[in-house]
């Protein structure tokens, strides 16, 4: 078999499965060659070896399934870098750039000097921030694996981040008064909601908070309420906004919405 023919069959193969079968075709030949698309291209009268095709058919096949392209790649891009990702680590989403924004917006205006990443996963929040300003970072994870690859993430990118494990706020209790900004895109999918077979493959811990989802904000909540003069910037979900307007009892609170016009964010002040 050719190169091509076997980009033809494995396009053919994701077409019901893929909005682009193409692209994602080639992404999983790259991810297996190790050559990029271009020379991919350039290769594609090449006679290639059955065990090899075996290899990319296989992982056509997980994908036509509904495994997570960028579990197979083992790369996702967030906010212009590209990122290890791996099975068991929360694939970050293009909404929370937004979030990133909030947070070197509020950065430079506000003169802040040192912030934590609280729940990770595999650093895309603290990496971008680590990169694109002059802050202290701090990020935290109950995960293991997500807090080894958010390790594996900054070094490869040259990001200066302080890594520790544990839960809520209570890694970066010891020293909670150094600290300006909060920052967090929690696990905040309701246990209810129908969720598609890809998403379904991440850690389950990332995604469910409870019935209404906001089992991880009751306890943040519990933990945020002993703190004076932070700011607090978060991901919710469109549906919990009632529920976070709650937050104005704490401080300041303003929403802001994602780049699909969903509101989505809150940045808390608190007094
Ligand atoms: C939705 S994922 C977000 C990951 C990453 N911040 C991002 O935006 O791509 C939530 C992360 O929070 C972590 N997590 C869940 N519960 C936590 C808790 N109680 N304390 C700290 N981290 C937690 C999960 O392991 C997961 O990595």
């Amino acid at each position: 078999m050719t190169l091509r023919e076997l980009y033809s069959l494995s396009k053919k193969m994701l077409s019901g499965a893929s909005d682009s079968p193409g692209t994602e075709a080639l992404l999983v030949l790259s991810a297996v060659t190790g050559l990029t698309k271009e020379r991919i291209l350039l290769s594609f009268e090449e006679q290639i070896e059955d065990e090899f095709s075996k290899r990319v058919l296989d992982l056509v096949q997980l994908r036509h399934d509904g495994f997570p392209l960028q579990y197979i790649t083992k790369k996702c891009h967030f906010y212009g870098l590209e990122l290890c990702i791996e099975q068991g680590v929360f694939i970050p989403r293009i909404e929370t750039e937004v979030l990133v924004d909030l947070v070197l917006e509020l950065i430079e205006r506000e003169k802040l000097k040192t912030i934590v990443d609280i729940g990770t996963g595999s650093g895309a929040i603290a990496v971008a921030v680590a990169l694109n300003s002059n802050c202290e970072v701090y990020a935290t994870d109950i995960n293991e694996k997500a807090l080894l690859l958010a390790q594996k993430n900054a070094q490869r990118l040259g990001a200066k981040i302080n890594f520790l494990k544990g839960a809520f706020l209570e890694p970066v209790r010891p020293f909670i008064d150094k600290i300006d900004l909060i920052v967090s895109n929690p696990p905040y999918v309701s246990t209810n909601a129908t969720l598609s077979k890809d998403v379904l493959e991440e850690p389950l811990d990332a995604l469910f908070a409870g019935e209404d989802g906001l089992d991880f904000y009751r306890q943040f909540f519990k933990e945020i309420s002993l703190l004076e003069n932070k700011h607090v910037v978060m991901e919710f979900s469109p549906e919990q906004r009632d529920w976070m307007e709650k937050l104005s009892f704490f401080g300041k609170v303003s929403f802001f919405h994602d780049q699909f016009g969903k509101i989505r964010f809150f940045h808390l002040k608190i007094k």
